[in-house]
């Protein structure tokens, strides 16, 4: 039996001991200390369990390398060990949430090759942005949602961010001592975000499957009844591909005013195919009744759907005062965003050439969406509602053999057909390791990402399908000895083994795995 071969599901909870990535192997517990355990101390199990457990044995002196990195990034570590650094043009990395940033989309207008930097931008840049660019997002917004209301978004409701996850920390950085609601599943990056300030507390609102994932009006104010005074949500939702549009968002917003702040994460707000892909975007700015008291931040960026994450510039919608507080928080923080880059910004913001690329984009990306949704179901995924939203698909993994019906072994699979995407578990958003997530709802579930182009697309569900007809086959085979798993919730061997096959043909426990994140 797995359980007399393996330490129990739950074993490694807390270990502070840490593993040498190149071997896997752990590492013995370093001791920063000026004196060598005495001989008693050095036989006794309970002083080397203690020592094991202690939060001063850490592998350097004043490292948490838990801390440092999100799934994504775990991701493309782990492709890295199967060669993808090497040889990247033969994989297709369908785990970053990046969209392809060619000139080659038809009507996309092309973006800047080169910057014309001036003498003045050499300074140290304002930390809430420059003025001209805090305009032009203004006008942007003015224009895109606000037009014929009465109240307006000047600049000094604009900061503008070195990209979305730095004004994420900022946003965190000046909340107050607050109940701060989230969902799950989400962006992964909020994990990170939500355990490092102690400034308020981090509460979870898991959605459910059952509902597509749905933010329904009647949650928020739930969450509102029992004390939160911030929520924050990605709209549309990364990874789930969903929307919250009006006249729900409306309500929503209705709700939280004078209650609750808003943060809507907006990153994905140009990727939106509820309108026939005729450019419009998605934003809480339509909504918001007096632009210095409804308690809503937007945030978006050119990350994504100005496709230019390499460019760093982002902002921040806001409250006057609220947005006093962020920009002078960068000063501390991050210093700003750099100059140059915010200059050539300005230009791309008119509002008629967003309106023009947003079309373009909604078709281009609405196309990519239903080639991969197509190529999946022909290779059996059953994908029952259509993402209206985003570049991602959340691909619900039971229906497959039992040793790939889970996100991790997946993943593990794929890489071998050199093919990245992000298991679903990433998402069960844990901040503070407050949960234990061996029974997520999200460990049947991968995030696969149809940002890159085309050529990139068609080979990873090559990819994909080699690894689901290998597993068919084998199951076919009776290779397993065991009856495919029946239901979402774990089988009795899965609870024992927690196996993830590693790339040399071994197994590694899954939980050493995840401790890794
Ligand atoms: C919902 C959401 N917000 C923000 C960001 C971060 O953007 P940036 O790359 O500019 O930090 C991402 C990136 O994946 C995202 O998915």
């Amino acid at each position: 039996m797995a359980s007399h071969q393996h330490p129990p599901p739950g074993a490694f909870h807390n270990r502070k001991f840490s593993i040498n990535r190149n071997t896997g192997i752990p590492r013995p517990a370093r001791r920063f200390s000026i004196q060598e355990p005495s001989t008693t101390e050095a036989s006794s199990k309970i002083h080397r369990k203690f020592r094991e457990a202690h939060e001063g044995h850490l592998p350097h002196a004043g490292l948490d390398a838990t801390r440092s990195s999100t799934g994504v990034i775990w991701c493309s570590e782990q492709a890295g060990e199967h060669g993808f650094f090497e040889e990247p043009e033969k994989w297709a990395n369908l785990g970053q949430g990046a969209p392809e940033v060619d000139d080659e989309i038809e009507g996309c207008f092309p973006r800047p090759q080169h910057l014309d930097i001036s003498v003045n931008s050499r300074e140290y840049g304002p930390t809430a942005g420059i003025k001209p660019l805090r305009e032009a997002v203004a006008h942007l917004y003015n224009e895109m949602h606000r037009q014929g209301k009465e109240s307006k978004y000047t600049w000094e409701n604009v900061a503008i961010v070195p990209g979305g996850r730095a004004g994420l920390i900022r946003i965190a950085a000046v909340l107050n001592n607050a109940y701060v609601g989230f969902f799950i599943p989400d962006y992964t990056a909020y994990n990170e975000m939500l355990s490092l300030f102690k400034n308020f507390a981090a509460i979870p609102v898991p959605l459910s499957e059952e509902d597509d994932y749905h933010i329904h009006p009647e949650k928020i104010a739930e969450e509102i009844a029992r004390g939160t005074s911030v929520i924050i949500t990605s709209n549309p939702r990364n990874p789930t591909g969903r929307v919250v549009a009006n006249p729900e968002l409306a309500e929503i917003q209705d709700i939280c005013r004078e209650r609750a702040t808003l943060v809507s994460d907006e990153f994905y707000s140009g990727y939106n195919y509820t309108s026939n892909c005729d450019g419009t975007t998605i934003s809480a700015a339509e909504n918001v009744q007096d632009v210095d008291e409804d308690d809503v931040l937007i945030i978006d960026g050119l990350t994504k759907r100005f496709r230019l994450p390499g460019w760093r510039v982002a902002w921040i919608l806001g409250p006057k005062e609220f947005i006093k507080a962020i920009g002078s928080c960068g000063s501390y923080l991050d210093g700003g965003t750099n100059v140059p880059f915010q200059e050539a910004a300005i230009p791309m913001l008119d509002p008629t050439l967003v309106k023009a690329e947003m079309k373009a984009l909604q078709r281009h990306f609405c196309d990519k969406r239903d080639f991969v949704v197509g190529r999946l179901r022909e290779i059996g995924f059953s994908i029952k509602l259509v993402p209206d939203s985003t570049f991602y698909l959340w691909l619900n993994l039971e229906w497959l053999p039992g040793p790939i019906s889970d996100g991790l072994n997946f993943f593990q699979a794929c890489l071998e057909e050199k093919v990245i995407v992000v298991p679903g578990i990433f998402f069960d958003l844990n901040p503070s390791r407050r949960r234990d997530l061996f029974d997520s709802p999200c460990h049947h579930f991968v995030r696969l990402s149809y940002g890159p182009t085309l050529d990139i697309l068609a080979r990873g569900c090559d990819g994909i399908e080699r690894v689901v007809r290998k597993f068919q086959a084998l199951e076919a085979d009776g290779a397993y000895g065991v009856p495919k798993a029946p239901s979402p919730s774990r089988t009795e061997g899965e609870k024992e083994s927690h196996t993830v096959p590693s790339a040399g043909g071994g197994e590694r426990e899954k939980d050493e795995e995840l401790h890794l994140l």
